[in-house]
Formats: structure tokens, C-alpha cells, sequence
């Protein structure tokens, strides 16, 4: 993580290296969390979520928790956004009150970098509109290393709303750096213009692309950021009869994960969710950790 920054925007902050000790540090925190009680002793954590979040906003209030900081929610329903405050004087406001850490969820494209930069406050970036979602990316890798016993030479095919998921950049960065191979696949309408190329990955529109792939990671249909784009879907049911995910698609051996949350019966069959190839709850146990390693490198002196 870029020392100097003391934020954690993007998964492009890191290094490959970054992200190995990342990952070896909550594998050391999963296994004694109690070593770790008092590395933030003292501080104090905001936690501003101006978007929906379950698994994001609690994981990380746990994770700071677990490390002894203080931890102050603040949604959007019910603070003072609502009265049209803008960020820019959400975070000069905050910043009053000398945190020692913000971690915002936001849902315009490059919301932390510029929270960050008004603020002067370490920021944790918990997903900015369709941009990043880097600490879901580290959890991702470490449930795949927890599953496989590896990430090099993995192959990971990322199906479903390519174009509006935060969860796919953040990831497909993150594997490439430390040698997964990447497909994306998706409808036409969902996979934007180029991607493979500026991700230096494979994409294809075809779901029979997902056979050679080792774990096969589904993604919600974000239907609150298509706009005014009406009909990139063409209903539920044709969407989920030609790129749902179902155990007939799979070969044996595959893994299914997802970031959540899932719409079941619609990217993914109900029963996949619930089978012993889904790592989801993994995934979402596996947040805690990651997030406290994270919070470790950030602020830890
Ligand atoms: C995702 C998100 O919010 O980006 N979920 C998550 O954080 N675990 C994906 C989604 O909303 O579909």
C-alpha cells in the first residue's frame, strides 16, 4: 500500500508483493485473531456507507472493532446528505472530529480518491460507483488461496454485469498481478467496449467460455446503475436460462463464488448457492480478516 497516500483506493495502490503480505497477514489473523486485539487500541474508525452495504459496512466495522479502534457508523438515510450536504463538506465535517481512518462507500466513480483529497484523511475505498472495490478483491484472493491451496496459474471466468461491477475491475486487476488468468463473459450489452485489452484478460460472449475456468464467479445484474439504459437484459427469465449459472453448466471440480448479494434464481440457481462447490459464506467470513489486515497496513505505525 502506498505509504505515502496512507489511503487505500485501489486495488492498483498495491504491488503484487502488497498484496501477498495482505493476504499472509490475515491468514496469520485468522488463525490467532486475539494477537491482534490492540493493534488500534486508541483510534477511531468512521465508517460512512452512502450506498447499500450488509457484508461490506459490517465486516469492516467488525474488523476495526476486532483491532480495538472505536468505530462510528454514519449511513445516508438519516445523516445530513439527505439535506443536500455535499461530500466534499461531509468529509470537512468528519475531519473535525480528527478519525483516524474513513472508509467510504460511495456511488460515484472515484468518490474515495476525491474524499481523500479534500479531507486529508486516511480513506478506505469500500466501492465507488462502477470503479473499485479493492478490499472485496483481497478477500476474493484469499478465499481462492484458502480454496486451491494457490492463485498463480488459476483460471477464474467472471460472469454476468461486467459493465456496472466495481467487483470485476477490482478483481480481474488484482488476479493478473499475481498470475490468475481472467475471463470475463457476458452478454454483449454487459461487457464494455475493450475491457480484455485494458484488463490484459480474455473475454467472451459465449457462457461455454466458463468450461476451462477452476472457479466460476457469478455477479448480480446491478439494475440501479443502468440509467436510462433500458433493455441491456431482456427479462429475468431469458437472462437466467442463457448465462445463469447452474450445476449443469458445471463440469466437476468447479467453484462457485460470488461477491453478494445474490439474486438467486437469476445469475445463479438457488441450489448452487446453497451446494458444496459455493464459497459465498467463505467469502464473507473471510472479509473479517482480510479487512483487519488491510486496516493493519493503513494504520498500524
Ligand atoms: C458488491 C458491491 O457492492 O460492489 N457487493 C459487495 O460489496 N460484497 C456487488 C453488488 O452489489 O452486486
Amino acid at each position: 500500500m502506498d505509504a505515502t497516500a496512507r489511503s487505500f483506493l485501489s486495488i492498483t495502490d498495491l504491488s503484487a508483493d502488497d498484496i501477498v503480505r495482505i493476504l499472509d497477514r490475515a491468514e496469520t489473523i485468522a488463525a490467532d485473531p486475539c494477537s491482534y486485539a490492540g493493534t488500534l487500541a486508541g483510534r477511531l474508525v468512521l465508517s460512512v456507507f452512502l450506498e447499500p452495504s450488509t457484508r461490506t459496512a459490517v465486516s469492516f466495522e467488525i474488523a476495526a472493532g476486532n483491532l480495538g479502534a472505536r468505530v462510528i457508523s454514519i449511513r445516508g438515510s438519516g445523516s445530513s446528505i439527505e439535506k443536500g450536504e455535499s461530500l466534499k463538506d461531509t468529509m470537512l465535517t468528519l475531519s473535525a472530529y480528527q478519525p483516524d481512518a474513513v472508509v467510504l462507500r460511495h456511488k460515484e466513480n472515484g468518490a474515495a480518491a476525491f474524499a481523500a483529497s479534500c479531507s486529508k484523511l486516511p480513506v478506505l475505498n469500500a466501492g465507488d460507483g462502477t470503479h473499485q472495490h479493492p478490499t472485496q478483491a483481497l478477500l476474493d484472493l484469499y478465499t481462492i488461496r484458502q480454496a486451491l491451496g494457490r492463485i498463480d496459474g488459476v483460471q477464474v471466468a467472471i460472469v454476468g454485469d461486467i459493465l456496472h461491477s466495481r467487483v470485476a475491475r477490482s478483481l480481474t486487476q488484482a488476479l493478473t498481478m499475481v498470475g490468475a488468468h481472467v475471463c470475463l463473459v457476458a452478454p454483449p450489452t454487459l461487457l464494455p467496449a475493450r475491457i480484455g485489452d485494458a484488463f490484459g484478460c480474455d473475454v467472451s460472449t459465449d457462457i461455454a467460455a466458463i468450461r476451462d475456468a477452476d472457479i466460476v464467479y457469478t455477479l448480480r445484474i446491478q439494475n440501479e446503475r443502468f440509467g436510462p439504459y433500458t433493455g441491456l437484459v431482456p427479462s429475468v427469465a431469458e437472462y437466467h436460462a442463457r448465462w445463469g449459472i447452474s450445476e449443469t453448466r458445471l463440469r466437476p471440480g468447479q467453484l462457485v463464488m460470488h461477491p453478494g448479494p445474490v439474486n438467486r434464481g437469476v445469475e445463479i440457481t438457488e441450489e448452487l448457492v446453497d451446494s458444496p462447490r459455493s464459497l459465498i459464506l467463505r467469502q464473507v467470513a473471510n472479509g473479517i480478516p482480510v479487512r483487519m489486515s488491510c486496516f493493519c497496513d493503513l494504520l498500524s505505525d
